[in-house]
C-alpha cells in the first residue's frame, strides 16, 4: 500500500470506530454559550486585561518575535518574567517553556537518570508520556498507579524499593508525577497524602514529587498560585508546572525548580534548546495575566467560578432524581454524587464537571441545538465505558446559563428514554403476530 493509502486507511478506520478527530467549525460555535474551553476565569474576555495588554504593547520597545532559541538571543524580558514568577510562586528558580507540553516533555525526557523510576497517575497528561518515552528510563521503570489512589501509589513504590536496591540506598531516584486538577475527571489530587507517602517511603530524600498545575493555575490557592500553594507545600515539591494557556488566557508555561535543575534543563531539555523562545508579545501577555493574579482579581473570579460549580452539581443532582433519570443514561461521577461538607482541599468544587453517558455525541448535539457548547469525550481520550460530555465552567457563565444547561440535559434524557420506549413498543408490536403465527 502506498503512503497516502495507508494514511487514508488509518483515518477511515478511526471514522468507522467513531474516534476520528476533527477541527470544529469556528463559525458554528460563535453564538453558543461556552461550556467547553479552558478559559476558566474568562480572562480572554476581560476588558481590563485587554486594556492593560494593549497599553503595555504600546509602550514596549520590543514586541514582535524573540529572534531565536533562548540560548542564542537576548532573553531580557524572559529572564525578568522568570524572576517575577520565582518570587510569586515562592520557588527557588523558574524556567519558561513555549508550552506546558514542551515543559513536560523537556523535564521527563531529561531529568530522570538511567536506573531511576517514574511512577505516574494513570490519568497523567500525554506530554508526560511523550517525555518518559524519550527518556533514559526503561519501560519497566515507568509505572502507572490507579487514579488518585494513595494506597496504590504506596504499594507501587514499596514494590519498586524492594526490587531495586538503588532506590533503597538512595543512589537512584523515584519521580512521582501527578496533576493537581485532572482535566477529564475534574478530580483534585490528594496531594498532601501523596507528598507524605513519598517522604515516608524515601527517607533518604530520593523520592521527588512533580506536580502539573495546568488546570489549577489561577483557580486555587492565594492569588491563584495553585493547589501546592493552597496546601503550603512549596518546599516539598521537586518541580511544579504552571501553564499560561488555560485560566491565564495567554501562551507558554513555567517550570519551578531548583537553580541546579534549571541549569540542567537549559543544557539537556531539547524542547527548550531547539525551539524559538516565546515572542516578546507573549511575554507581555503573560505579565499582564500575572498582574491580574497579583492584584487579587483572579481570586474574585475564581470564587464566582467555584460557586457556579457547586450550583451546577447541586441542581443537576436534584433534577436527575426529580425526573428519575436512570444513572445508566446520565449521571455524575462518584466524587460529585453527593454534596461534600469536607474542609479537605481535595473536596473543593472544580470548574470541570464530567457528565457520564453512553451517548455523549447525541447529548452534545442536543445541547448545541439549545445554544450550549459542551463537548463529547470518548475513548481513547477516556477509558472504554467512561464516555462523557465534559462541562467546563467559566467565571463569566451565569446561573441562568447553568440552569439552561441542566434543563437541556434532563430534556435530552427524557426524550431519549421516550424514543427508546417507542422503538421497544414498535418492535414488540411488529414481532407480536410473528410469535403468535409461529406458535400456530
Ligand atoms: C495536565 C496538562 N498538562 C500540560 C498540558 C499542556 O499545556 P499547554 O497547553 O501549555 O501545552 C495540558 C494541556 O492540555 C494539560 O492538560
Amino acid at each position: 500500500m502506498a503512503l497516502h493509502e495507508k494514511l487514508a486507511a488509518a483515518l477511515a478506520s478511526r471514522e468507522k470506530r467513531l474516534i476520528r478527530r476533527r477541527l470544529y467549525d469556528p463559525s458554528a460555535d460563535a453564538h453558543l454559550v461556552d461550556f467547553s474551553t479552558n478559559d476558566y476565569l474568562s480572562l480572554s474576555l476581560s476588558a481590563s486585561l485587554r486594556k492593560r495588554f494593549l497599553e503595555k504593547l504600546q509602550s514596549s520597545p520590543h514586541i514582535l518575535g524573540s529572534g531565536g532559541s533562548r540560548l542564542l538571543v537576548n532573553g531580557h524580558a524572559h529572564a525578568a518574567l522568570e524572576a517575577r514568577l520565582a518570587a510569586f510562586f515562592h520557588a527557588p528558580a523558574a524556567l519558561l517553556f513555549n508550552s506546558g507540553f514542551d515543559a513536560n516533555v523537556g523535564f521527563f525526557s531529561s531529568v530522570p537518570q538511567p536506573g531511576d523510576v517514574v511512577v505516574y497517575d494513570e490519568h497523567i497528561h500525554a506530554s508526560v508520556h511523550d517525555g518518559m518515552r524519550a527518556s533514559r528510563v526503561g519501560t519497566d521503570a515507568r509505572v502507572a498507579f490507579a487514579h488518585n489512589s494513595v494506597a496504590a501509589l504506596r504499594r507501587t513504590l514499596e514494590r519498586l524499593v524492594q526490587e531495586r536496591p538503588g532506590l533503597a540506598s538512595g543512589e537512584n531516584s523515584a519521580f512521582v508525577s501527578v496533576e493537581t486538577l485532572y482535566s477529564m475527571d475534574g478530580t483534585l489530587a490528594p496531594l498532601m497524602q501523596i507528598v507524605e507517602a513519598v517522604e515516608e517511603l524515601f527517607p533518604q530524600g530520593n523520592g521527588y514529587v512533580v506536580v502539573d498545575e495546568a488546570h489549577s493555575t489561577g483557580v486555587y490557592g492565594p492569588q491563584g498560585r495553585g493547589l501546592v500553594a493552597a496546601l503550603g507545600l512549596e518546599n516539598r515539591i521537586f518541580a511544579r508546572l504552571h501553564t499560561f494557556g488555560k485560566a491565564l488566557a495567554a501562551t507558554g508555561a513555567v517550570l519551578l525548580v531548583t537553580p541546579l535543575v534549571r541549569d540542567y534543563l537549559l543544557n539537556y531539555a531539547r524542547s527548550l534548546i531547539y525551539t524559538t523562545s516565546l515572542s516578546n508579545a507573549n511575554i507581555i501577555a503573560a505579565e499582564c495575566s500575572f498582574d491580574m493574579l497579583e492584584g487579587g482579581e483572579a481570586e474574585k473570579l475564581s470564587a464566582q467560578l467555584l460557586d457556579l460549580s457547586s450550583h451546577l452539581a447541586t441542581t443537576f443532582r436534584q433534577q436527575l432524581s426529580k425526573h428519575r433519570i436512570p444513572s445508566s443514561l446520565l449521571s455524575l461521577p462518584a466524587h460529585l454524587s453527593a454534596t461534600s461538607t469536607s474542609r479537605d482541599p481535595t473536596c473543593l468544587p472544580t470548574p470541570i464537571i464530567p457528565v457520564l453517558t453512553p451517548h455523549p455525541r447525541p447529548l452534545s448535539a442536543h445541547l448545541r441545538v439549545r445554544g450550549l457548547n459542551a463537548r463529547p469525550i470518548t475513548w481513547p481520550t477516556v477509558p472504554k465505558g467512561a464516555d462523557r460530555v465534559r462541562i467546563c465552567l467559566h467565571s463569566s457563565n451565569t446561573k441562568e446559563e447553568v440552569d439552561r444547561l441542566v434543563d437541556a440535559m434532563v430534556e435530552w434524557a427524557e426524550s431519549w428514554q421516550a424514543a427508546q420506549e417507542a422503538v421497544k413498543k414498535e418492535s414488540e408490536r411488529s414481532s407480536g403476530p410473528g410469535i403468535v403465527q409461529a406458535k400456530l
